[in-house]
C-alpha cells in the first residue's frame, strides 16, 4: 500500500493496539535464518491430525453435488440438531435447534461478529485481561468501549465480580468469559457460572461464554462445565463451542453458538448480511465428529496428558514455577525474578531456541508469565525441558 493509501485506513484499524508478538516474531525469524533448531511452543494449534472418519466424511460429502451450492445461513438442520444433542449428552442442556443454535465459520468468526449485533457506539463491554484478543478488538470495531477485568493468580484467574463497581455493572452490555482459559489455562467451577448468571441477571448484562477448550481436559474432576447448565442462564447467555480443538479441526472452520434465542438470532442476523455459511461438506464432517465415536477425543486428551507430564513435570522438577493446567493445552510459567514476560520470552528464544508467548500479548495484566503450548511431540517437549534446565537464569 502506498503511504497515501495507508493514510486512508479507517480509524478502527489505526486504533488497533500494536502487535505485541512482533518482537518475538522478529527474534524467531532471526534464529530461523541462522538455522537454529527451534522448538515452537508459541502456537496454539493442534499438531495432531483430524480423526480419519471425519476426513473420510468430508471426502464423501464433497463428491455430492447437492453440497456444492450456497449453504443455509444458520447451518444445516442436521448440524444444529447434532449440536443440540451434543449439549444434551455433555451438559444436560436442552437447546431448540431451530432457534437456539447457529453454525459458525469457526468460533472466532462468531465472537468477532457478536458485538455488531449487540454493541452500539459508546456501549461498555467487560473483557478479561489477559484474554483472547478478539473480544476487545471486536468490541472496538463495533464502536464499544472495553472495561478490563483483571484475572489474577490469587483468584484462580477468575474475574472478581464483586469488585466490579456498581455503576460499571449497570452500564455494561456484555461480559466475556472463557474457561478453560487462554492464555492462563485456568478452569471455572460451576459455582462461578452460578454467581455469574445471578450477577448478569441482576445488572441485565449479556453473558458471552467462549468454551473453545471445553473438551481438552485431563481428569474427570476438571471436566469443564457450560454456563448454559446453570438455571436461568438461557435468559442471559450465549456460548461459543468450537470443533477446532476437540477434533483437531482448526483449519476446517466450523463451530456453533448456542443459548438464548434472541442472542443467537441477533448474531444470525449479522451473519446473513456478511457471510454465506459453512461449506456443507464440512458441516457433514462436523456432524460425523459430534455424533460419531468419541474415542478419538479421549485419545487426544491422553496425548496432551502425557505431554503435560513431560513438560510441566519436567520444568517443575527443574525448579520453575509452573502453573500445571487441568484443562486446555496451555501452561504458564512465572517469570524468574527480575524478568518481564517479554525479557523472559526473548531469553528463551535466543539462548534455548524455544518459542513461547509473553502473556502480556493478551493484556497488560498478563505481565508475570509466559505461555507455553502442548502442541508439540513429547520428545520435543522433553528436549525443551532439558534446554531450559541448563539455562542459567
Ligand atoms: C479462547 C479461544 N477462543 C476461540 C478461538 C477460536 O477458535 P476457532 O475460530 O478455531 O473456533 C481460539 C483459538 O485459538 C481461542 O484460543
Amino acid at each position: 500500500m502506498t503511504s497515501s493509501m495507508s493514510s486512508r485506513l479507517a480509524q478502527r484499524i489505526r486504533e488497533l493496539p500494536p502487535y505485541l508478538f512482533a518482537r518475538i516474531d522478529e527474534l524467531k525469524q532471526a534464529q530461523l535464518a541462522r538455522g537454529a533448531d527451534l522448538i515452537d511452543l508459541g502456537i496454539g494449534d493442534p499438531d495432531l491430525p483430524t480423526p480419519p472418519h471425519v476426513v473420510a466424511e468430508l471426502q464423501r460429502a464433497a463428491l455430492e453435488g447437492r453440497h456444492h451450492r450456497y449453504p443455509s445461513y444458520q447451518g444445516m438442520a442436521e448440524l444444529r440438531r447434532a449440536a443440540a444433542a451434543y449439549y444434551k449428552s455433555r451438559w444436560d442442556v436442552t437447546l431448540d435447534p431451530a432457534r437456539e443454535v447457529v453454525a459458525l465459520i469457526g468460533s472466532k468468526e462468531g465472537i468477532a461478529h457478536f458485538p455488531l449485533a449487540f454493541v452500539d457506539p459508546g456501549d461498555l463491554v467487560l473483557v478479561p485481561d489477559p484474554s483472547y484478543p478478539v473480544y476487545a478488538v471486536a468490541t472496538r470495531f463495533a464502536g464499544g468501549r472495553v472495561h478490563p477485568l483483571p484475572l489474577q493468580r490469587l483468584n484462580g484467574f477468575l474475574p472478581d465480580l464483586e469488585a466490579i463497581p456498581v455503576e460499571v455493572a449497570r452500564e455494561a452490555k456484555i461480559i466475556w468469559v472463557n474457561y478453560p482459559n487462554n492464555p492462563t489455562a485456568a478452569t471455572a467451577p460451576l459455582s462461578f457460572y452460578e454467581e455469574l448468571v445471578a450477577w448478569a441477571r441482576e445488572y441485565d448484562v449479556i453473558v458471552a461464554s467462549d468454551n473453545a477448550y471445553a473438551d481438552v481436559y485431563f481428569d474427570e474432576e476438571s471436566r469443564p462445565p457450560s454456563v448454559l447448565s446453570v438455571a436461568g442462564a438461557s435468559d442471559v447467555a450465549i456460548e461459543f463451542y468450537s470443533l477446532s480443538k476437540t477434533y483437531n479441526m482448526t483449519g476446517w472452520r466450523v463451530a456453533f453458538a448456542c443459548g438464548n434465542p434472541d442472542l443467537v438470532g441477533g448474531l444470525g442476523k449479522v451473519k446473513t448480511n456478511v457471510d454465506s455459511g459453512v461449506f456443507e461438506a464440512v458441516q457433514r464432517a462436523a456432524i460425523t465428529a459430534l455424533t460419531g465415536d468419541q474415542t478419538c477425543v479421549a485419545d487426544m486428551r491422553e496425548v496432551y496428558r502425557q505431554r503435560r507430564e513431560v513438560l510441566c513435570g519436567g520444568l517443575t522438577a527443574a525448579g520453575f514455577d509452573v502453573l500445571t493446567p487441568r484443562a486446555s493445552f496451555f501452561a504458564m510459567i512465572a517469570n524468574p525474578p527480575g524478568y518481564s514476560s517479554m525479557e523472559f520470552a526473548a531469553r528463551l528464544l535466543e539462548e534455548a531456541h524455544i518459542v513461547v508467548t509473553p502473556t502480556t500479548g493478551f493484556g497488560a495484566a498478563g505481565e508475570g508469565f509466559v505461555r507455553l503450548t502442548l502442541c508439540a511431540p513429547a520428545e520435543r517437549l522433553a528436549e525443551a525441558v532439558q534446554r531450559m534446565t541448563k539455562l542459567p537464569l
